[in-house]
């Protein structure tokens, strides 16, 4: 049984994906361990209580300095053992000891088809917001490995959506969310809850069934 632990900042609805993916059969052999927000007030918070599942609130203000949430973080973290860390729209920096402890064991949403518009400053609408400004005819959303950069690491699921001419970047954001990342995130943890996931000189491989 794969133990995971969901990083969230927002509304929850990857959060929401996985917990339904659980449920539903689409995700085997996994369970959610725990939930951790640096906002109090996400909503994936209220997500993770309605589902019986330990959510807390971890935030880098309720700490006298960086280094002391960091390291109060990993410590958090680290006595859950769990095997995975999913990454599911949190918006704070992972701290580099985590990310050396956790190697490939760490992964992240991202709503773009990296390495398009991604990187520092590439989150949220923002992403979307540049897209359209490009006059993109295609987007999506891609999960990866989190390595040191940002957006950087091995690239193991990614899903393409047309945009639309008349899109906003509110509307191309949802058409993302429900027809790629709420997709690939279960599917990705699906993978890798099965052994299914290897990565061979920083490039993933998808086994065979
Ligand atoms: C999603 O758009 C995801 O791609 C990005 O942050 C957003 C999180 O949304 N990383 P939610 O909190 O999962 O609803």
């Amino acid at each position: 049984m794969l133990k995971i632990g969901v990083l969230v900042s927002g509304g929850g609805t990857n959060l929401q994906a996985i917990i339904d993916g659980i449920k539903n059969g689409v995700i085997r052999n996994t369970e959610i361990s725990f939930v951790i927000s640096n906002n109090e007030n996400a909503y994936a918070l209220t997500r993770a209580r309605n589902a019986g599942i330990a959510a807390e609130c971890v935030s880098p203000s309720s700490f006298k300095s960086r280094a002391d949430f960091e390291n109060a973080f990993l410590d958090i973290v680290d006595a859950y053992n769990v095997d995975l860390i999913v990454l599911a729209g949190f918006l704070v920096i992972i701290p580099a000891e985590m990310i050396k402890k956790y190697r490939n064991r760490i992964i992240n949403i991202h709503p773009s088809l990296i390495p398009s518009f991604c990187g520092t400053g590439f989150y949220g609408i923002k992403v979307h917001e540049k897209a359209l400004e490009r006059g993109v005819k295609i987007s999506g959303a891609t999960v990866h490995f989190v390595d040191e950069g940002t957006d950087t690491g091995p690239i193991i699921l990614q899903k393409s959506v047309e945009v639309m001419q008349d899109d906003t970047p509110q509307t191309l954001q949802r058409r993302i969310m429900e027809q790629a990342e709420w997709k690939i995130l279960p599917m990705a943890i699906d993978l890798y809850a099965n052994g299914r996931i290897k990565i061979v000189d920083g490039k993933v491989f998808i086994g065979k069934e």
